[in-house]
């Protein structure tokens, strides 16, 4: 499976949500999550990702996030059209630290 990182965290640019084959993204206030059963693990998404958010689980920095994607993409909506990204978006984007950030 890919997964949503810290860099989504108030980015949530949502280019990749058009482009996942299998709908396979939810939302939450600040950040987006893939569901990892439901992820066939084509890779579309990753380079779409202005904010570099999406690795696949074999890079080290999924680790840390992936029982977070499986957890929330249980309880968000699903989301499959690109809305407007936050006013601020750029300003965070490539900002360390922003899992303390992260919002349910
Ligand atoms: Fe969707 Fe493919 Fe990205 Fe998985 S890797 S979330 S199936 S676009
Ligand atoms: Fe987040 Fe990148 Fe998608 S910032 S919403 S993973 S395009």
């Amino acid at each position: 499976t890919y997964v949503v990182t810290e860099n989504c965290i108030k980015c949530k640019y949502m280019d990749c949500v058009e482009v996942c084959p299998v709908d396979c993204f939810y939302v939450g206030e600040n950040m987006l999550v893939i569901h990892p059963d439901e992820c066939i693990d084509c890779g579309v998404c990753e380079p779409e990702c202005p904010a570099e958010a999406i690795v696949p689980d074999s890079d080290d920095k999924a680790t840390a996030w992936l029982e977070l994607n499986r957890a929330y993409a249980a309880q968000w909506p699903n989301i499959t059209r690109k809305g407007e990204p936050p006013a601020d978006a750029d300003e965070w984007k490539d900002k360390p630290g922003k899992k303390e950030l992260f919002s349910p």
